[in-house]
């Protein structure tokens, strides 16, 4: 799994499918979308018009809590609206009425096992309703992608997900970050990149998944121009400090 992508949570019509041509263009190769965001037609569009080889691709999507016991149609309606035959990772969105359903999670199961989804995962669960799956069914999510930043970091819950060997992916990385915070600030300037860089770096360097959401053209690629980036380990502990103040 790349450990960028592009979000696309409110990104509609015209403007998710230039997101996503844009952001193959300049090299992401994890494009994110759900049934709830009502663009996987557009982002289906983008992935079809692309040169990049469908199997480049690590295509998420995600079946809405309402949803729960209409899994298989809900995929199919997904991949159909894709144009794919496989989504590369397909997660609860949120736990049904705010509980783990291992009954939904096993219906995610047969559907990787029938070859739909490569892997399979949650969003917005607990590590507690993770555990709850994992006893029912013996089988952990590949990955839960929770709203993770700076200003959200939670090393227990960071370190729960690595003992248990559940990819963390982190959604909205800028929106909870104060990008003019001085500390930030100067972090970024040491390595003479934007706020914006620095904090999608920070989850690089932690190894968490992040899929920072734009439709602007130069944005979608300063997000992804991190890589010859290096934070060191203080200028880590500095960003996870963003966190005290919550
Ligand atoms: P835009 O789509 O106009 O670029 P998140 O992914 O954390 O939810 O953040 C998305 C928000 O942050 C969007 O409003 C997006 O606006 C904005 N954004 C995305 N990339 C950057 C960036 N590099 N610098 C500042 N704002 C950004």
């Amino acid at each position: 799994m790349p450990l960028l992508g592009l979000g696309t949570w409110q990104a509609r019509g015209r403007d998710a499918r230039d997101a996503v041509r844009t952001a193959l263009e300049v090299g992401y190769r994890l494009v994110d979308t759900a049934t709830i965001y009502g663009n996987e037609r557009q982002v289906g569009a983008a992935l079809a018009e692309s040169a990049v080889p469908r199997e480049d691709v690590f295509v998420t999507t995600k079946l809405p809590q309402g949803n729960a016991g209409r899994e298989r149609a809900t995929l199919e309606e997904s991949l159909e609206a894709l144009g794919l035959d496989y989504v590369d990772l397909w997660l609860i969105h949120w736990p049904p009425g705010g509980r783990a359903r291992p009954d939904v999670w096993e219906r995610l199961l047969e559907l990787q096992a029938d070859g739909l989804a490569r892997e399979v995962g949650v969003s917005n669960y607990s590590l507690g309703q993770i555990d709850e799956l994992e006893q029912a069914t013996r089988r952990l999510p590949a990955v839960n992608q929770v709203e993770w930043s700076p200003a959200l970091f939670d090393r227990e819950v960071l370190d729960g997900h690595r003992r248990r060997g559940v990819q963390l992916e982190g959604y909205s990385p800028l929106r909870q970050t104060n990008l003019r915070d001085p500390r930030l600030v100067r972090v970024a300037e040491a390595h003479g990149v934007t706020p914006a860089q620095a904090v999608l770096r920070w989850h690089v360097e932690h190894r968490i998944v992040a899929i920072p959401k734009s439709t602007n053209a130069e944005r979608i690629a300063e997000n992804a121009a991190i890589f010859d980036l290096r934070l060191t380990a203080s200028e880590v502990e500095e960003l996870d400090a963003l966190a005290e103040r919550h």
